[in-house]
């Protein structure tokens, strides 16, 4: 027996739990028009995802874990790799909140220095970064399916491999790429920002923007708690650029407590006048 539209609805949903996935809700599905965050520069060569697992095994399975599941030997004390096999990608730029190939070579490429994640980009070929982003990708493939087979089965319920394949694939299928509108508004409104960041953000980032809102800190997939990020200090983790705190605000942090902010909430210039908001916060930081 396979399982029914309803089941197969609910095994999704319960594999993706703790997946805060956007929902967007875009009147105007256009294809982005700018340019991605990958870096500039960097082409996406082909090269199949299996030339991906030595250099993974030799570069990456330290910190990340031989399986992928963040079991490496460094993956202890302040150092929290992710389990790609149990957690979404972070950094992304799609409306569904799924990494596209592009979110994840970024990463690879330029590291998340300030979270103990290094760059490859001085370290390996263009070629050999797309490979290890194209195998981190299959691994993550490979945990939904995984995910999937054992909710089946402590739900009672048989389910064919096809059907698995088949919804893995779509469980982790990149959604459209979010467009960021090419100018921030002239002049954004520094009390339209503060309004709407006190109204949507400060309940975890605090008000001045600290990291101590009240909203309780919420635990990743591994059980480890995701404190909301000191926005006035602590480097972005996800690109310093405008475009990239847009990407962040519209397509949310997957997996974490932040979740998208869509059309449907922030007009475009609201995202803006929030950036430029989060950017004074830092500046007054800075003075103090
Ligand atoms: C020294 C430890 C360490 C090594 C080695 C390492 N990473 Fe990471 N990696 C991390 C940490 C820590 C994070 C989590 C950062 C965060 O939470 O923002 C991370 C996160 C990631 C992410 C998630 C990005 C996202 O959007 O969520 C990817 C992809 C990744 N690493 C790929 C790699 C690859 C590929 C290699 C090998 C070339 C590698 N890492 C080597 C520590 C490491
Ligand atoms: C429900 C809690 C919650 C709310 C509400 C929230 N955030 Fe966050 N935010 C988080 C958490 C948790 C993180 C840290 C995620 C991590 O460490 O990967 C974060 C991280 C960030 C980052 C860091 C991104 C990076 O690249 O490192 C930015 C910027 C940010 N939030 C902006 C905002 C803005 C602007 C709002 C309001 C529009 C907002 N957040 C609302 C929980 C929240």
């Amino acid at each position: 027996m396979s399982v029914g539209r309803v089941g197969r609805t609910f095994l999704l949903a319960s594999v993706l739990a703790g997946v805060s996935v956007a929902v967007l809700g875009w009147a105007d599905r256009r294809v982005a028009a700018f340019p991605s965050p990958a870096p500039p520069g960097i082409a996406m060569p082909g090269a199949p995802f299996s030339d991906g697992a030595p250099l993974y095994h030799r570069h990456c399975a330290a910190c990340h874990g031989p399986t992928g599941d963040a079991e490496g030997r460094l993956a202890s004390g302040p150092l929290r790799p992710r389990s790609f096999r149990r957690e979404p990608f972070r950094y992304v730029t799609t409306d569904n909140g799924i990494a596209d190939e592009r979110d994840v070579l970024r990463v690879v490429c330029m590291g998340i220095p300030s979270a103990g994640m290094p760059p490859s980009r001085f370290l390996l070929s263009d070629t050999e970064c797309a490979a290890l982003a194209r195998y981190v990708r299959e691994i993550r493939r490979l945990g939904v399916l995984e995910a999937l087979a054992r909710e089946a089965k402590e739900g009672g319920e048989a389910i064919e491999a096809g059907e698995a394949e088949q919804i893995a694939r779509e469980a982790v299928m990149p959604g459209e790429s979010v467009p960021v509108p090419p100018d921030a508004p002239v002049a954004p409104d520094p009390q339209r920002g503060a309004a709407l960041f006190a109204q949507h953000c400060a309940t975890c980032h605090g008000a001045r923007g600290d990291g101590r809102g009240e909203s309780p800190v919420l635990a990743d997939p591994l059980g480890r708690p995701v404190p909301p990020r000191n926005l006035a200090r602590d480097p972005f983790r996800g690109g310093e650029r405008d475009e990239d705190l847009f990407r962040r605000v519209r397509c949310g942090i997957p997996g974490t407590a932040m979740s998208a902010f869509g059309p449907v909430v922030f007009s475009d210039d609201d995202v803006w006048c929030v950036i430029d908001h989060v950017r004074s916060l830092r500046r007054e930081a800075s003075c103090r």
